[in-house]
């Protein structure tokens, strides 16, 4: 289960829970029963995936649909949930981090490490409902601030939320890989463990020498942080330093 692709792996244990009910159910056990059964299998798969923020998602499913549908007697009530889900991340951006967003203060420590002069761009690439987006803020209040989010759902609620909080940063809904990252001085990146090694290599191609990418929790692989900030609560924030590789490469074929 775990190996399957988040957030399939989630759905399928939720369609596992409601299925072991609704068979029950039919057979005639009695409907607390099979509740408690759908959500002792939800709890059970959950058990499977090492980041708790992933097991709290999966074994929550079960029981929270069966809240908010309690009174729905219907054994596809759980395609309610699955549409949200759809609804908010379409399915182009799972192979990328679904929404989790920065804690607060996060970032607080970055400007001692990456200073940036005024008026200087800085992107979060997936800002989801905004939250990375304040972090910098608060971290960078005269920097240019872009966020760029797959699902339109979600940037509209990052506009409205960044709006009513005062931040000023403009919210694009677009794929980050297809953004031209050129133009910025620091992209904040909180992704997945996967994505790194493709923002490395976008940053690498597209970003000029001396500007930095910054990732919260995850590291790229084999590449040398220039800053580690930790932070409370098992964060930590890894900072990248983009070098003149083309010199480098020229240097090492004279
Ligand atoms: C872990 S959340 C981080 C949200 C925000 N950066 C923060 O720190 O508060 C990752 C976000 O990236 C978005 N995302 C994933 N793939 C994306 C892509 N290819 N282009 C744009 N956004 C993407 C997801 O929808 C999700 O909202």
């Amino acid at each position: 289960m775990h190996s399957l692709r988040w957030p399939l792996a989630a759905l399928l244990s939720w369609a596992l829970a409601w299925g072991l009910f609704a068979l029950l159910a039919v057979v005639g056990v009695p409907a607390g029963l099979a509740l408690a059964a759908g959500g002792f299998l939800g709890a059970a798969l959950a058990l499977l995936h090492a980041q708790r923020w992933r097991r709290l998602i999966v074994a929550l499913g079960f029981p929270l649909s069966i809240l908010m549908l309690g009174r729905v007697d219907a054994t596809w009530a759980w395609l309610v949930p699955l549409g949200v889900l759809l609804l908010v991340y379409p399915l182009r951006s799972w192979s990328d981090a679904p929404l989790y967003p920065t804690p607060e203060g996060a970032l607080e420590a970055l400007p001692g490490v990456v200073p940036l002069a005024p008026g200087s761009e800085v992107l979060d690439a997936g800002c989801g409902v905004g939250h990375g987006l304040a972090e910098l803020a608060r971290a960078y209040p005269e920097a240019r601030l872009r966020g760029i989010e797959w699902s339109g759902l979600l940037a509209r609620i990052a506009r409205l939320l960044l709006r009513l909080r005062g931040v000023d940063a403009a919210v694009l809904q677009g794929d980050m890989w297809l953004l031209d990252w050129s133009g910025f001085a620091l992209v904040y990146i909180f992704q997945r463990p996967e994505s790194m090694a493709q923002a490395w290599a976008k940053a690498r191609l597209e970003m000029l020498p001396g500007t930095h990418l910054a990732s919260l929790d995850f590291e790229i692989p084999g590449e040398m942080p220039v800053a580690r900030i930790e932070l409370s609560g098992h964060h930590e924030v890894l900072v990248y330093k983009l070098g003149d590789w083309r010199a480098d490469a020229a240097q090492q074929g004279a």
